[in-house]
């Protein structure tokens, strides 16, 4: 009896501790108070214990010494609210996600991009998969010159193509000053906002901080390929987790592409050339912005992970396929007074004469750079209800 009453009195001690403990557990996991997740439940779908959006970098960057930044959490969360919604543009029609898809690997599957007032974007849109925003992935001593952004390469950090974007006639037609404004008066980002920077003050700067934020999130390294190039010391060599054709295809990419494409498929080897699309110019590219003649229909190289959801291909869009990309390097290229010297003999262009099984198995390569937890994640994905 006595033991019974004492068993009774030590499971009603362990019964009170265990609340206890699941008490301090709430506190330390969930991020918002009742009130503030309510605010937030009207408007979006977000989890209450807050995302993380810590990036890992594979080990074979790590090798090389190039580290991932610290990303903050509350501030992505803040982000990917900004990049999905509507009322960043004039009218409320158009958000970053109208133009960069994360199913289309954050690019559009529009040749050109429809703005806010239906107007036509004169590029395409560029994937946002693989944007490298770190200073620190550039590293002191570290032999790579830091790519810009966009295809003319006008843009020196996301925070200034952001401004951009907002601000583009075409694309969202707004004025920074009138957003703070304008987003100050919504509910969910008094919330957002004190989470983020301790005080719900709505401010440019941390608008385009936490898009920063977000976008520096992505990163595009979880692929087979990273799988692969962890196990070895260098990418020309086979891979083990590759089929026989993916191994074929990545040979003929080493030897074919990556001078300009890098042969880890980080950044680019060049940050920006001309690989013969046309033999004059329409666009004057890169040269159109900083004034050298040798620059003239130059575009930025962009990365080329996920390509096979980034679809259609080039600055204009001209290409539907992976398929049309090859049949343009194999017989196409045109001689443009800009040409890379890489892509010319002398002063007539090359041509690659790729066999049909060349480009079925380099197409089996550029399958495998597709990380699939960038396009399907939802800590990615649309918040709005
Ligand atoms: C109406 C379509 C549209 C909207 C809206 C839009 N973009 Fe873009 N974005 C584009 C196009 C088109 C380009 C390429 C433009 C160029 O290079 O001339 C681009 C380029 C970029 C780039 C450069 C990527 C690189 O690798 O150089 C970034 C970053 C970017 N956008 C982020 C954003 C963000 C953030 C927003 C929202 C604030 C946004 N975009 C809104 C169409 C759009
Ligand atoms: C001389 C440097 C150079 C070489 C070599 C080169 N490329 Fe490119 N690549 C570029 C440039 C520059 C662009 C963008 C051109 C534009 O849009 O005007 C590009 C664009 C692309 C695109 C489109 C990407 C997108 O997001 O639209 C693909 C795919 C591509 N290259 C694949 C390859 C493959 C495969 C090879 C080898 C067979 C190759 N490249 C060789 C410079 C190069």
């Amino acid at each position: 009896m006595k033991n019974l009453k004492l068993l009774s009195a030590l499971f009603l001690m362990l019964a009170f501790l265990t609340s206890c403990l699941e008490d301090r557990e709430e506190l330390t996991v969930l991020n918002y108070t009742d009130e503030e997740f309510a605010t937030l439940a009207a408007t979006l779908d977000l989890p209450s214990t807050r995302d993380s959006y810590g990036v890992e970098f594979p080990d074979h960057l790590s090798r090389r010494g190039v580290f991932p930044p610290f990303v903050n959490d509350a501030k992505a969360t803040l982000g990917r609210v900004l990049f999905y919604d509507k009322h960043l543009s004039k009218n409320n029609t158009i958000s970053c996600a109208s133009c960069h898809k994360q199913d289309h690997a954050f690019a559009d599957d529009k040749a050109f991009s429809e703005g806010f007032d239906g107007g036509q974007t004169a590029r395409n849109s560029l994937s946002l998969a693989a944007v490298v925003n770190f200073p620190t992935y550039y590293g002191g001593g570290a032999t790579f010159v830091r790519p810009r952004f966009m295809w003319d390469e006008r843009a020196e950090t996301v925070l200034e193509q952001s401004t951009m974007a907002i601000e583009d006639d075409i694309e969202m037609g707004m004025q920074m000053h009138e957003l703070s404004a304008k987003l100050g008066e919504l509910d969910y980002y008094q919330v957002l906002f004190k989470k983020a920077y301790g005080d719900s003050y709505v401010s440019q700067e941390r608008i385009l901080d936490a898009i920063q934020e977000f976008i520096n999130s992505f990163v595009s390294a979880d692929s087979k390929f990273d799988s692969g190039l962890n196990m070895v010391n260098d990418a020309s060599m086979t891979f083990s987790n590759y089929t026989d054709a993916e191994n074929r295809g990545k040979q003929l990419y080493m030897q074919n592409c990556a001078t300009c494409h890098s042969t880890d498929l980080s950044i680019p080897v060049e940050r920006y050339a001309n690989n013969g699309l046309d033999s004059d110019n329409a666009d004057p590219g890169v040269g159109g912005i900083n004034g050298i003649s040798d620059d003239i229909g130059k575009f930025k190289v962009p990365p080329l992970r996920n390509i096979e959801f980034s679809a259609p291909y080039m600055h204009d869009g001209r290409f539907a396929t992976l398929e049309d990309v090859l049949d343009h390097y194999s017989q196409n290229i045109q001689n443009n007074p800009n040409l890379d010297a890489r892509l010319r003999n002398g002063s007539q262009p090359i041509q690659m004469n790729f066999t049909e099984q060349d480009k079925q198995d380099m197409i089996a390569f550029m399958k495998t750079l597709t990380d699939n937890t960038l396009l399907q994640a939802e800590r990615f994905s649309d918040p709005f209800k």
